[in-house]
């Protein structure tokens, strides 16, 4: 065929590929196109091509796959969020399984591994308990805004479209978080739209109103609203404050975070609690944290159980073992695990994290929980005590390679790896390959309609 950059092709979708593209082989030709589902004929417009595969950008569906379901979202075809809204649940579930063993071959050169089925998440819809915002001075229209002349361009608060950073969607309903979040949305877009300050401009780094972040808490049906602008000019933001506050009950924190930085994060160098508490809580099993605005805390509530649960069972605690948590965030691990040992450290780098950590554990009547705060690679080298069990739960770049090393070095006989990233899994674990067994995998899906896929592997002292 001659797949030529620039130029629209008819191709067969026949697999999906690493990363949850929809995998195209004109003449052998790999080539990836986003949102494609297994048996769609296509047409695409090539928009990368390099010698051995191609990307493609999807213009038209020309014959639906017999695999393909009914999005439930309006965004679901542009949005970043979601991309695998319209494939089946259980074919997700497939291809996530399907990831993490691919992983464990291509890129850790790991054969022969056990990966046992997914674990689903209960509910695959209004899971999210985390949501971030972004506002910005440039709307992307949808196709169907286009001829819309009433639609303004320049204000949205929403989510990104993939490939772009300064462009929004103004998402009006988002599906993957409850509902309530999505009036709170609504008022805060209304409120912007009037103010008198702008939206923050991502090219030029001027205007004011930057994330919108909503926190729910399952347990309590409680949220946190966390505003994020980009100087201390306060008035407009408490009377957006007075009024969520005096219209949703179920609000329990409204926080301001003041940053300044260019890059498009949305931690404060100023916190400023302007209603309620300055945290929100949330129970897993019998315990119950505070989670800070700025603090990690797994998305999904009720997937996060099972996951535990999991981690529990590969640590196989007897009541007398020293364990120890890398990456330990606000505590939740060492807590949950705390009852069945017999003591359990927890190493995290974010300063509010382990705050959290160590009142979470005052919270929940627990002793014999330490955290301790820093760089894992700084911190684990001043460590005297070899822990019986080794819990690591690394951010989606894993282990930095000098902490495998003296993760190797410290030698614990027991490790459980906690993964939201296959490929970075999979690449640690080649590292610890020569001196531990990898007696299984459990893929828990934390993320339905994405690709994304949470892992736990339990590793043995050979
Ligand atoms: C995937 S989260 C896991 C948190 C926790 N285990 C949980 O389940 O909620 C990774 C955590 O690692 C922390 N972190 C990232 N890099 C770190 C480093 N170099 N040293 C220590 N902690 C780090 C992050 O702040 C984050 O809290």
């Amino acid at each position: 065929m001659g797949i030529k950059k620039r130029k629209a092709y008819e191709l067969e979708i026949i697999d999906i590929a690493f990363g949850g593209k929809g995998l195209a082989k004109p003449d052998g030709l790999p080539v990836f196109i986003d949102r494609c589902i297994p048996g769609d004929i296509v047409y695409a417009k090539i928009t990368k091509k390099k010698k051995s595969w191609a990307q493609g950008k999807l213009i038209k569906i020309i014959k639906e796959s017999s695999l393909r379901k009914e999005g439930k979202c309006n965004y679901c075809n542009f949005c970043g969020g979601c991309k695998w809204q319209q494939m089946g649940y259980d074919l997700q579930l497939e291809y996530k399984k399907r990831h993490v063993f691919e992983s464990m071959q291509h890129i850790g050169g790991l054969k022969d591994i056990k990966i046992l089925d997914v674990l689903a998440s209960d509910d695959i819809f209004e899971y999210r308990n985390k949501m971030e915002f972004s506002c910005s001075s440039k709307r992307w229209l949808l196709p169907s805004e286009l001829e819309n002349e009433d639609i303004k361009k320049d204000f949205g608060i929403g989510l990104h479209v993939p490939g772009t950073f300064d462009k929004v969607i103004d998402i009006k309903c988002c599906k993957i978080m409850p509902n309530l979040g999505n009036d709170i949305l609504e008022d805060v877009r209304q409120f912007i739209k009037a103010s008198n300050h702008p939206a923050y401009h991502l090219r030029t780094h001027e205007g004011f109103w930057r994330f919108l972040m909503l926190r729910h808490s399952v347990a309590f049906d409680t949220w946190m609203v966390n505003i994020v602008t980009k100087s201390k000019e306060m008035d407009e933001v408490k009377g957006l404050a007075q009024i969520l506050a005096k219209k949703y009950p179920a609000i329990d924190s409204i926080m301001v975070n003041i940053t300044d930085a260019k890059s498009g994060v949305s931690i404060g160098k100023e916190e400023i609690c302007l209603y309620g508490n300055d945290h929100i809580k949330e129970r897993l099993g019998k315990f119950i944290f505070k989670i800070s605005p700025n603090s990690f805390f797994q998305t999904n509530t009720k997937t996060c159980e099972k996951l535990y649960a999991k981690v529990l069972e590969y640590a196989s605690l007897t009541g007398t073992e020293v364990v120890m948590d890398l990456y330990s965030g606000t505590g939740t691990i060492p807590i949950c695990l705390s009852d069945k040992a017999k003591m359990v450290y927890g190493i995290e780098i974010v300063k509010s994290a382990v705050i959290d950590a160590k009142e979470n554990a005052k919270l929940n009547g627990i002793e014999n929980c330490e955290f301790l705060e820093g760089d894992i690679k700084d911190v684990l080298p001043g460590l005297k005590q070899t822990p019986d069990v080794m819990i690591i739960d690394p951010p989606r770049v894993g282990m930095h390679k000098d902490v495998v090393k003296q993760v190797l070095s410290i030698g614990p006989p027991r490790i459980v790896y906690v993964s939201c990233n296959p490929a970075t899994l999979a690449r640690d674990l080649e590292m610890l390959y020569p001196t531990y067994d990898i007696k299984e995998i459990q893929p828990v899906d934390m993320f339905p309609h994405t690709y994304h896929i949470e892992s736990v592997a339990l590793l043995l002292k050979r």
